[in-house]
């Protein structure tokens, strides 16, 4: 059974393989819907990345602007983060931790998350669902960042 750690270094080697296939990384974050097409319950006009490469090991904080003429009293945060086309994280929140609820009106998620020092650098998306009563469905966005390299001390 691999390793996460053999997992990740094969990503690096792979992320060094196609290295050079890789538009180089913008400032600006766009933010897509999942489904473009469909009208969410929640819209989200942009994502703040801070700071900007993340750098692994270290606290990042992605804060997503958001509005609803719904209100929010309960719900979850799906997150999953893909590299390239691998899949490396998921994790699930609790919406109520990310936002003051009920929530209505304009909001901000402010999720924090640390990603593990071993991380290789490069270009990731990270997808978020955030579901509300029932599971429904109340938006899923996705957007691209990148990882820089550990910083030295
Ligand atoms: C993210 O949003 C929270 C809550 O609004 C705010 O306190 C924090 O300063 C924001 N962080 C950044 C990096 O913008």
């Amino acid at each position: 059974m691999a390793s996460k750690q053999g997992l990740l270094l094969a990503l690096l080697a792979a992320s060094v393989a196609v290295g050079c296939l890789l538009p180089a990384a913008s400032a600006a974050t766009s933010v897509e819907y999942c489904n473009k097409g469909k009208n969410y319950p929640v819209k989200v006009s942009g994502v703040e990345i801070v700071p900007d490469p993340v750098v692994p090991g270290q606290l990042a904080t992605f804060n997503i602007s958001a509005f609803t003429d719904k209100t929010i009293e309960k719900g979850k945060l799906v997150i999953d983060v893909k590299y390239w086309i691998f899949h490396v994280h998921s994790e699930t929140h609790d919406i109520c931790g990310e936002t003051t609820c009920p929530a209505s009106g304009k909001f901000v998620l402010a999720h924090q998350q640390t990603l593990p020092s071993f991380t290789p650098p490069g270009s990731y998306t990270i997808t978020m669902t955030m579901l509300g009563d029932n599971d429904k469905e109340l938006s899923c966005i996705s957007f691209g960042f990148s990882i820089g390299f550990v910083a030295s001390s």
